[in-house]
């Protein structure tokens, strides 16, 4: 199967985020347009998306997984970035490397389990090693266990752990994946990439 993934600048990606996130409603906060360009604005950042046909109408074809990535800097103005930053000193290293913050992203419940997430992984380490970045890291929890099984299956390492002591199900978990050529030879995914500006 090859997968059709579109890589969107930030206008026009934003907006694509906003109705995509429309279909995840068992996450109630559910990322809008002027937010996604608040926090990609000025910042090196990767927004992609694949695509595929209605399981009733093959003619017909929608976006059906995402994700959206950002360089996370040593130095963040933001303060949600800057104490994301602050958890992570003593886990990642920040001085003269590049790190990739994997931010949101998921698939459309019609459509997991059909490698649509891996497709958007490979591509976005592709991307990344192209762009010079070191390391991709992202963050999840406990109770997200769909997410923390499919990270396990893209080789994401886990980093730290932060135990929430009330529910242990909130507890988070970060996780990282570094970076080298030698990554794309595990890539099993075929891919056709439309970049929209
Ligand atoms: C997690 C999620 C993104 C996976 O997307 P997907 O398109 O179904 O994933 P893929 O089909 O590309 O699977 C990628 C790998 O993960 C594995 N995987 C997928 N779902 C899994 C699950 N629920 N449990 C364990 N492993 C899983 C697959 O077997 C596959 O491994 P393989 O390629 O080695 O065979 C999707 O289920 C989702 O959007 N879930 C809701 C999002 C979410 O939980 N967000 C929480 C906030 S972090």
């Amino acid at each position: 199967m090859e997968y059709h993934i579109r890589q969107y600048g930030l206008s026009q990606g934003a907006l694509e985020i906003e109705y995509i996130e429309e279909f995840f409603g068992e996450f109630p906060r559910r990322k809008k347009s002027a937010e996604v360009v608040r926090r990609l604005q000025g910042r090196t950042h990767q927004i992609v998306m694949a695509e595929a046909a209605l399981p009733d109408d093959s003619a017909t074809v929608v976006p059906v997984s995402f994700k959206v990535s950002h360089e996370l800097r040593e130095t963040e103005t933001d303060s949600k970035l800057n104490d994301l930053v602050a958890r992570l000193a003593g886990c990642v290293t920040f001085t003269e490397r590049r790190i990739l913050y994997s931010w949101i992203g998921g698939t459309r419940r019609d459509w997991r389990g059909q490698g649509f997430f891996r497709a958007l992984t490979e591509q976005q380490e592709s991307w990344a090693l192209d762009h010079g970045f070191d390391e991709i890291v992202v963050k999840t929890k406990n109770r997200f266990y769909g997410m923390r099984g499919t990270l396990d299956h893209l080789e994401f390492d886990v980093i730290l752990f932060e135990r929430d002591l009330v529910d242990p199900a909130e507890s988070k978990v970060y996780l990282s994946k570094r970076l080298c050529r030698a990554v794309l030879e595990g890539h099993r995914s075929r891919r056709d990439v439309v970049n929209i500006a």
